[in-house]
């Protein structure tokens, strides 16, 4: 499994632990699901054909290769630096070069849109460091997001970047927000 599926899903695996912790009360102080992560065991024996989202493939599409994703980041990120909420998120971590960040980010949607291991980060603890970041901002996030890839993508490239995009945006959003003394919030996307 490639290193940025794995992540994902190990959070995706790690939200639904916590989340049958607070539906069971067994652990009610817990308050952030990533303060349990080392008490699960890499291959967690939660992992079950309920838990697992279903494989993803390599989308295959002559249109869609590194320089049009690097295409496609570089036109996202350019409506985010525009956006009077995300605008200023972005601009009070990234102040300088945003060369760095939109390599990294090409990287990101390679390994999820082409599977091919170009990215080896870890998003979630990035995004929990941003305190000023509300439910409600991936909203804002994913229609930017849905209108970029619209605007260059033919209908059935866009539904697959569309559709992962969706996938890892609620489970960061869940990462962020998700609180046991809130067990019936829903995933906020
Ligand atoms: C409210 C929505 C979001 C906000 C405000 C946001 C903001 C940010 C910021 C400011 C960074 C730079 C962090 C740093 O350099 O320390 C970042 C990094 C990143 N974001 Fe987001 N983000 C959002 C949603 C998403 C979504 C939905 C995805 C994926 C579909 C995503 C993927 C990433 C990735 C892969 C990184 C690089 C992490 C790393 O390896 O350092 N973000 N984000």
């Amino acid at each position: 499994m490639p290193i940025d599926q794995a992540a994902i899903y190990e959070q995706v695996v790690l939200v639904d632990f916590v989340r049958q912790l607070a539906l069971r009360r067994t652990l009610s102080a817990i308050e952030c699901p990533f303060k349990v992560v080392s008490m699960i065991p890499h291959k967690s024996s939660f992992e079950s054909e309920a838990t697992r989202p279903p494989e993803e493939r390599p989308l295959v599409h002559p249109l869609v290769d590194r320089p049009f994703i690097g295409a496609l980041v570089r036109e996202f990120y350019a409506r985010v630096r525009k956006d009077p909420r995300l605008g200023p998120i972005f601009a009070s971590v990234i102040s300088g070069d945003w060369e760095p960040h939109l390599e990294k980010m090409t990287d990101f949607w390679c390994a999820v849109i082409l599977k091919n291991g170009a990215y080896s980060g870890r998003p979630v603890p990035a995004h929990l460091r941003l305190k000023q970041v509300r439910e409600d901002d991936f909203a804002i996030w994913l229609g930017l997001f849905r209108e970029t890839v619209a605007s260059r993508c033919p209908p059935e490239v866009a539904a697959v970047f569309i559709d992962r995009a969706e996938r890892i945006a609620r489970s960061l959003s869940l990462a962020m927000f998700f609180r046991l003394d809130r067990p019936t919030a829903r995933a906020p996307v």
